[in-house]
């Protein structure tokens, strides 16, 4: 279903756009056993936290029938093609575990910080999309957004080698600190943290300032982070594995909106 006026008007202003309940138990169901499957992996595309637990797997839709369904979910490339005005090709496509107990940091950033300085991305024309694929609550390492961050372009950020175990370009705490107080109204502080049950959907602009804590709770946060940029925007700079910058920009033609639900479908009768 395409964007309204009004969400349109609510990204343009707050930098992401929240949907509860995008995709059903089903479907989740199916995507869950798969990215526990493929979590458990040694393979290149399967990184680990410093603690050995899994990190990010990527590229899964280049390797399993189930995720290449859902990175040409209409549901997800429908509205970002809407905003871009032009087809999407997939940048990257991440499962990130923040495992029980031992999800590790990931430090405040813009996504367009790396993809511009790593990738050679020429505009902020691409943007993560995440699904939830466990519940998400305040206390699991919960995505933490500062509204209206994507107003002010790229900024200076340090390359952070150090800290975990995926090196990510970061913002100083001045930077933040400011951006947040900005942020602030009507004595609310300047960070939201969407929540929700596994099946949410939330996509938010290149250059919005995020971050996520380490997950010290028994209950993991599964989130599957699909980037799409726009056709005419892709990269020019291959300085990352190809399965972490894609290099093929090929548009994405979207599968039908019950794909998923078929694939379910199918296979739960295959196996009786
Ligand atoms: C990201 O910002 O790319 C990932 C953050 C998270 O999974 O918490
Ligand atoms: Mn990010």
């Amino acid at each position: 279903m395409p964007l309204a006026p009004e969400q349109l008007r609510q990204f343009d202003d707050e930098g992401y756009l929240f949907f509860p309940n995008c995709f059903s138990t089903d479907e989740i169901a199916l995507l869950g056993i798969e990215s526990d499957a493929i979590l458990k992996q040694q393979r290149p595309e399967v990184w680990r936290e410093k603690s050995g637990a899994p990190r990010t797997a990527f590229a899964a839709h280049t390797y399993s029938e189930v995720f290449r369904l859902l990175a040409h979910h209409p549901r997800l490339t429908e509205p970002l093609q809407q905003l871009f005005g032009e087809p999407v090709y997939v940048h990257q496509f991440k499962i990130n575990a923040k495992a029980a107990f031992e999800g590790d940091v990931w430090q405040w950033h813009q996504d367009y910080g790396t993809w511009a300085r790593d990738d050679g991305m020429p505009e902020p024309r691409a943007m993560n999309i995440a699904v939830f694929l466990d519940e998400v609550y305040p206390f699991n390492g919960a995505l933490m957004l500062v509204p209206r961050s994507h107003k002010h372009g790229t900024f200076a950020a340090g390359h952070d080698l150090a800290t975990t175990s995926y090196p990510l370009w970061t913002l100083d705490q001045d930077t933040v600190t400011r951006l947040c107080r900005e942020a602030e109204h009507d004595g609310k502080p300047g960070i939201v943290a969407p929540t929700g049950r596994s099946g949410s959907v939330l996509m938010f602009h290149g250059n919005l300032v995020h971050a996520s804590a380490p997950n010290i709770t028994p209950y993991p946060r599964k989130i599957i982070y699909l980037t799409l940029c726009a056709v005419s925007n892709h990269i020019t700079k291959f300085t990352r594995p190809e399965f972490i910058a894609h290099r093929d920009f090929t548009p994405i033609a979207p599968v039908a909106d019950d794909a998923l639900a078929e694939y379910a479908r199918a296979h739960r009768q295959a196996a009786e």
